[in-house]
This record gives structure tokens, C-alpha cells and sequence, in this order.
């Protein structure tokens, strides 16, 4: 998927226009124009572009006060904006700066440079669109119909959504709040409750799902289900729960189907996390500038910890520090300290004049001769401090200072980007988890409408895993299957119970509906990036290896590996269960009609893989 950027060029130049119109055309985005700032300031109302391009001198309103007018609006205030600037009009930088640009592109053009900074500001949207589409799924964990809860390794509620308050007969989900679930938990559920706990903390297993008895405030006791699984965020393990009142057995069917619109639209999922504008790439492509433009000798890039609130040496290169000592001082302390506390340049063209009394500022003293600190600083924050050292005394000249100092700027952005996109892919990690546990949710659901197939989709992918994992299909493959498989039936919620639950065969017409559940599952799941992998069971597990299944009638090979699979591990299910129009069949009876069926209905080398897993497990239960 791909959000495509639009991009506003404003300059007055012609010339430059179409450099820029050149530069940018392949990558895709769409490309808008004006010649003068107010024309600028009225298509920026009219297409909110993503990134303006903006020139600083035009007739009227100047590139700075464009910048400024669109700060100030709240409707246009998130717009990048890259200001149109020579190199070496440091004047006009500084100005661009107070004015809230987020960075500046040299004139004359550097083809890669400019590339690289459209591609970073325009990556930078896409990551903000999933903060949004986060945000949104907060809100559907508050809207769900289930009690979810995020709890703290230490078992304490740091989130609960209203569902859950009601269930426990709690007025206001936060009162619940740093109270533990155990609180909640009859005696008979609570060792089960802290052994799953444990299970999923450890990592032995990414989720578990539990039957136990909770007590509410009012002291009745509500039989519930709880999943939960746990992944860890900067503050340690956190664990996402999920309890599900199981004395309400069926769901209506118009809470999923809500469900499922509102997750069509959390779309952000698909968008591929593969930019990785990573800390030490961005630091190593920053010391390669320093050491290309200013011919120095080494560099050390000092950053600040947020948690330990020291400086911590980042990246470094011509230097060999002693590691123990000198790789942290704290943010006062020698030359680098100084820079960072007082925000501005420390420069010293002989080190040996200098009374040193920081026992690393010695140490690269008795290496170098001048030194010079530059504080970095994005967004009014500072982030740490670059220091550079020549072995040979200079006193830096003008150009190089500015071309220093404009480094710094632009690698305070570059920094300040770089934590945001870590923070991002965390929060993507998360998006996923509360995905998963939305599944199983659904999954749950469809099991429970019909009381016959309870456990069937839990049951039936267990066994598909393992039949796929024995056919040595790759754990990613696995995850889809696993998704997939816990969906298959999805679209049975397309077909009315009359057909659904009918205690005996059906009729042609009555057939002709049920047939369609596999495009109902189809319709509904194609909408959702994050599922269009595990879509094949879904669709194609009533196709048959002969061609004579449905919906497409695909044969052999056309139907995906993974709907081959499942196709006869269903099949085995559903004959060993009961269902409204049949008794269960005896094994023996399953496994001979499966047999029979390979190389018509089933792929004759699947069928071979399940006959030889089943003999496994038995053998397994019989010693
Ligand atoms: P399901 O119950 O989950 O069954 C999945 C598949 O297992 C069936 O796909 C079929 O291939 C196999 N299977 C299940 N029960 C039997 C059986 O009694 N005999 C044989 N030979 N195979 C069986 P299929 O046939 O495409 O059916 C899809 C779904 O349609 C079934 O899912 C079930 O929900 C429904 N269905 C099928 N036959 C009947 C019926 O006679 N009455 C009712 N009420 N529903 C039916
Ligand atoms: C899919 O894999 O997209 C659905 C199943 C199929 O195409 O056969
Ligand atoms: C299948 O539909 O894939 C085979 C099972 C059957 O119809 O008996
Ligand atoms: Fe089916
Ligand atoms: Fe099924």
C-alpha cells in the first residue's frame, strides 16, 4: 500500500520549478505549483499538500512569511515545509528556522540530497497517518463489546475499557486503575490465571486463553474467557487482555460485522515499516560529511539519555576513548557539557593553553590540538552535542563554522526523526498485537453462534499448524495460515441461521447460499492489507484438487498450498464433531473417507503428510 504524498513547489523562478519538477518526478508523488506566495497560501488551503517547496524571495508575500502564516493556522500547521535556499545564505537559514521550517534545500540543487530529504519528510507522513490510525484504534478498544485490559508486568491495570468496568460492576473504568484482575478472580481461577501469566511473560507462549469465574462488585459470579499475550514497550513487559463474558453466548451478528468495517478502515497496518532511517545510519552518513567538508581528524557524536539524563557517545570515529571512563559525562560536565548547557559553539584552536580540568577533556588533549563543541539542538530540544578535533592547530574560518553549523541543524533534524521512527515502529509492534487478539475475538465469535462448531476454529488450526509446519512451510507462511485458518468460516456470518442451523440436508437454493460463505469472507477480509496474506483458506477451502469445489473452481496447483491444507483438516474436523444435521463418524470412518478422497477432492501429497501425522500422534498416546 502506499500513501502517495502531494507536493506544493512554490517559486517564482520557472527555471527552478521545473529542476525540481525533474528531480521529484519519479517518485511518484503529485506535483502542485504556484508562483507566488499568496497563490501558495490559497492551494495550501485547497489541497493540504503534505510538503511545500517553498522559495524565501518571491513578489508579494515572501517565502518566510508563508512560513509563517501557515504555522500559524491550525489546519496547515503539520505541513513540512523546506525552505529554497543557497548554500551559503546562513542569514536566511536562521531566519527559515525562527520561521518553523522543518529544513532547507541548497540552491543549486543536489539531486540525492534533495531525494533524500523529500523521501525522510514524506516517509515522516506516512509514520504520522499511523500514530492517527493508532489513536483510532484506542478508540475502538473502548467502543468494543469485550473487556480488554493492558496491565503492567506486575499485574496492575494501567488501561481498562469501559466494557470491562461494566462487566465487573465498576462505574468508571479508571477506578480500575493499578487494581490487579487477580482481584477479581474467584479462588478456583486464580492459580490457572497466574500460571497463564507467567506463561506469557516468560515468552513460552505469545497468547493464552483461559475459562475462568470472576466475581463483580456486586458479588455475582460471571463465568469469563480471557486471552491475553504480552510484548514489551520501553517501561518493560506489558500484557493485553481480553475477557469476554461467556454467559452471553451469542454475539449479534451486527456487532461484527461493525467490527469488521471499523477495522477495514485501520488500513495503516499494510504500509510496511521497510524505511529504516535508523540512529547509526543517520550518524555514520553525519560523520562522513564532517570528515569529507572540514578535514577533520576525529569526531564524537555525544547524545542525551533520556533516562539516565547523561551524554552518551553515540557514534565516534578517529578517536579511540577509553571506554570505561569517557563513553557518558553528564550533561555539565568539560568542553561537551558546556556546549550542551549553554547551547552554543565551544571552540578552541589550542588545547595545550587551555586548564583542563575533566580528566577526558586531558585525554584528548595529549591526542589533538584544536577542538570545536556544537550543541544540537531540532525543535527548540536539545539532543546532544557533535565535537570535532584536529591534530593541528587552526582557527576555524568563517564558511567552515557556518558549513559546521548548518550540519548541526540538519542533523538535529535527522536525530529528532530517527527517535520518532523508532517510537513509530514500537507503536506498529503494538498495532499488530491488538490485531491479533482481534482475530481470536472474531474467531470466538463465529465458533459461539453456532454451539456445534464451539472450538472447531481453535482446534482446527492448532492441526493445520502442525500439518503445515510437518509439510516445512516458513514460519511466515505459519502466520498466515494461523490467521487464516482462525477465519476460515468468517463469512459463514453472511448465511441465515434458518440455513446455518438446519438439522438436516439442504436445499439446492439453501445450498446456493451456503456456498457463498467463502465469498463473503472474501468481500469482508480483502479490505484489511494486514489480512490479504492470510486470505487463501478463507477463499479457497471448499476448492477442491479436482476442480470441482467452489467458489472459482480452481484445481491442483491454482488453489493456494495453504486452503489444500486446511481443506482436509476441516473436513476431518467436522466429521469427528457433531453437527445439526449429523452424529459425529468414528475415526477410523474420517480417516478412510479422507484417504478415499486424495487425488479427487484432496491433494494426494497432503493427504499422505495427514495420514502420517495422525499415526504420529497416535503412537504418541499410545506409549
Ligand atoms: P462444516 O460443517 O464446517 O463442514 C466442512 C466440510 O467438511 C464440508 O464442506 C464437507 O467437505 C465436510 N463435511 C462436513 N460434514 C460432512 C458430512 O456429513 N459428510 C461428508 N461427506 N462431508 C462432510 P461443505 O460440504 O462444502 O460444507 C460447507 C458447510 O455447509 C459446512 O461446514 C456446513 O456448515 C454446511 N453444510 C453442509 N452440509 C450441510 C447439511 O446437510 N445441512 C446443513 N444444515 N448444513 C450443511
Ligand atoms: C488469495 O490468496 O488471495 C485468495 C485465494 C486465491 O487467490 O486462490
Ligand atoms: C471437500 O469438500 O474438500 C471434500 C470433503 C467432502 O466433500 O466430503
Ligand atoms: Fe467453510
Ligand atoms: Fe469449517
Amino acid at each position: 500500500m502506499q500513501y502517495l504524498s502531494t507536493i506544493l513547489i512554490v517559486d517564482d523562478d520557472a527555471y527552478v520549478r521545473a529542476m525540481l519538477r525533474q528531480v521529484l518526478a519519479e517518485e511518484g508523488h503529485e506535483l502542485i505549483e504556484a508562483m507566488r506566495g499568496d497563490d501558495a497560501l490559497r492551494m495550501v488551503s485547497e489541497h493540504l499538500p503534505d510538503l511545500v517547496l517553498l522559495d524565501v524571495m518571491m513578489p508579494g508575500i515572501d517565502g518566510f512569511e508563508v512560513c509563517r502564516q501557515l504555522r500559524a493556522a491550525p489546519q496547515t500547521r503539520e505541513i513540512a515545509i523546506l525552505m529554497i535556499t543557497s548554500l551559503d545564505d546562513r542569514f536566511s537559514r536562521l531566519q527559515g528556522m525562527t520561521a518553523g521550517a522543518d529544513g532547507f534545500i541548497s540552491k543549486p540543487f543536489d539531486r540525492s540530497e534533495l531525494l533524500a530529504q523529500v523521501r525522510t519528510i514524506t516517509r515522516l507522513n506516512r509514520y504520522r497517518h499511523l500514530l492517527t490510525e493508532q489513536a483510532r484504534f484506542a478508540q475502538l478498544i473502548q467502543l468494543s463489546p469485550d473487556g480488554i485490559a493492558t496491565l503492567s508486568g506486575d499485574g496492575a491495570m494501567t488501561l481498562a475499557n469501559a466494557s470491562l468496568a461494566a462487566l465487573l460492576g465498576v462505574e468508571d473504568p479508571q477506578q480500575l486503575d493499578g487494581q490487579s484482575l487477580e482481584v477479581f478472580l474467584t479462588t478456583d481461577s486464580l492459580d490457572r490465571y497466574r500460571s497463564g501469566v507467567d506463561l506469557v511473560l516468560s515468552g513460552a507462549q505469545p497468547s493464552v486463553r483461559l475459562e475462568l469465574n470472576m466475581r463483580a462488585v456486586g458479588g455475582q459470579q460471571i463465568p469469563v474467557e480471557v486471552s491475553f499475550g504480552a510484548f514489551r514497550d520501553q517501561n518493560g513487559s506489558v500484557i493485553q487482555a481480553i475477557v469476554r463474558d461467556i454467559s452471553m453466548r451469542r454475539r449479534a451478528e451486527a456487532q461484527i460485522q461493525q467490527q469488521i468495517s471499523q477495522l477495514t478502515s485501520l488500513h495503516a497496518i499494510g504500509v510496511a515499516i521497510t524505511a529504516s532511517l535508523d540512529l547509526e545510519t543517520t550518524l555514520s552518513v553525519l560523520i562522513d560529511r564532517l570528515f569529507a567538508h572540514l578535514h577533520v581528524d576525529a569526531v564524537n557524536v555525544l547524545l542525551l539519555n533520556q533516562n539516565t539524563q547523561m551524554l552518551d557517545l553515540a557514534a565516534s570515529r578517529g578517536v579511540a576513548l577509553p571506554p570505561d571512563r569517557y563513553v557518558s559525562v553528564a550533561q555539565n560536565e568539560g568542553l561537551p557539557g558546556i556546549a550542551f548547557f549553554t547551547r552554543r559553539p565551544v571552540s578552541i584552536a589550542d588545547l595545550s593553553c587551555e586548564d583542563l580540568h575533566n580528566s577526558r577533556d586531558r585525554y584528548l588533549r595529549d591526542h589533538f590540538t584544536s577542538y570545536m563543541a556544537m550543541p544540537l539542538i531540532s525543535h527548540e530540544q536539545s539532543l546532544g552535542v557533535i565535537e570535532v578535533m584536529k591534530r593541528d592547530q587552526v582557527e576555524p574560518s568563517n564558511d567552515w563554522r557556518i558549513f559546521f553549523e548548518t550540519l548541526s541543524i540538519q542533523a538535529a533534524i535527522a536525530i529528532s526523526t530517527a527517535g520518532l521512527f523508532a517510537q513509530i515502529q514500537q507503536a506498529n509492534v503494538e498495532l499488530s498485537h491488538s490485531y491479533n487478539a482481534t482475530i481470536e475475538g472474531w474467531s470466538r465469535a463465529l465458533d459461539l453462534r453456532d454451539h456445534e462448531t464451539e472450538g472447531h476454529s481453535t482446534r482446527v488450526t492448532d492441526l493445520t499448524l502442525q500439518l503445515a509446519r510437518r509439510m516445512r512451510l516458513s514460519p511466515e507462511e505459519l502466520d498466515h495460515i494461523r490467521r487464516g485458518a482462525l477465519l476460515h468460516d468468517i463469512g459463514k456470518m453472511g448465511v441465515p441461521d434458518r440455513i446455518l442451523l438446519k438439522p438436516g440436508p439442504l436445499s439446492s437454493d439453501e445450498w446456493q447460499v451456503m456456498r457463498q460463505h467463502p465469498i463473503y469472507a472474501y468481500q469482508w477480509l480483502s479490505a484489511i492489507p494486514f489480512l490479504h496474506e492470510a486470505l487463501s483458506i478463507p477463499y479457497a477451502h471448499h476448492e477442491r484438487w479436482d476442480g470441482s469445489g467452489y467458489p472459482r473452481g480452481l484445481r491442483g496447483d491454482q488453489i493456494p498450498l495453504a486452503a489444500r491444507i486446511f481443506a482436509v483438516i476441516d473436513t476431518w474436523d467436522a466429521l469427528r464433531s457433531v453437527r445439526p444435521y449429523r452424529m459425529p463418524w468414528p475415526e477410523a470412518r474420517v480417516l478412510a473417507h479422507i484417504q478415499s478422497l486424495s487425488g479427487s477432492h484432496f491433494d494426494p501429497q497432503v493427504v499422505e503428510a495427514f495420514l502420517a501425522l495422525m499415526r504420529d500422534q497416535r503412537e504418541l498416546t499410545v506409549h
